[in-house]
């Protein structure tokens, strides 16, 4: 079962059945879409395998999270999810656990991501005991760099993706970087 998470002025909190429309909309919103979903226009059917798949598991504490306050309702989606197919056939990526981070275009520049993830690290480390996360991300997708690189993710490798080279990351959670980033 997932907890709340509180960040600064808002908090992360597990999805529910009633947030997949909030979900849908931010997901096909084209700045969103263009790396998160290879600039796919999600289905209804796709939203709702997510949700499912978020359900699923929930029992190891992983699954999607909205980010979400009281003045402007949902800010974002987070989520910590099992790498599935195809980047689980690459050695650094096989088995590890990954971020998911989108936040609504308006609300970008605010550090609404950096907090969020760092919190999802926190999360990861006292929670979960996790010994490490790991990221693969679109070459040109410079917000995502710069988010991961501030979350103490750092650079293991490259890969072919199917539209962009992908960046591989690592980001072990213990040791003394945590402290650099607590939300
Ligand atoms: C990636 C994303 C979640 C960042 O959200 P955000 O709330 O704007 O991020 P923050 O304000 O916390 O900023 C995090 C870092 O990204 C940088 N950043 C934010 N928007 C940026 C942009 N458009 N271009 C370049 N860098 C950007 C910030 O400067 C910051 O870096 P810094 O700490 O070195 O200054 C957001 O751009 C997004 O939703 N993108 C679409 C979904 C996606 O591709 N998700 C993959 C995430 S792994």
């Amino acid at each position: 079962m997932k907890p709340v998470i509180k960040i600064q002025g808002a908090c992360l909190r597990p999805v529910t059945d009633e947030d997949e429309a909030a979900c849908l909309a931010l997901l096909r919103k084209p700045d969103v879409r263009r790396y998160l979903c290879d600039d796919r226009v999600l289905s209804g059917p796709d939203m709702r395998n997510m949700f499912a798949q978020s359900a699923a598991q929930d029992r190891d504490g992983l699954g999607l999270w909205m980010i979400e306050n009281r003045e402007c309702g949902c800010l974002g989606l987070a989520g910590l999810t099992p790498v599935g197919e195809p980047l689980h056939n690459l050695a650094a990526m096989r088995g590890g656990v990954e971020p998911v981070i989108a936040v609504d275009p308006a609300l970008w520049g605010r550090g609404i991501a950096r907090q969020s993830l760092a919190a999802l690290v926190h999360y990861a480390e006292l929670e979960l005991h996790l010994g490490a996360l790991v990221a693969a991300v679109d070459a040109p997708n410079a917000a995502s760099h710069r988010l991961l690189e501030a979350c103490g993710f750092r650079r293991n490798g490259e890969a072919r993706g199917k539209a962009y080279d992908l960046l591989l990351y690592k980001r072990p959670i213990s040791g003394p970087r945590l402290a650099q980033i607590a939300p």
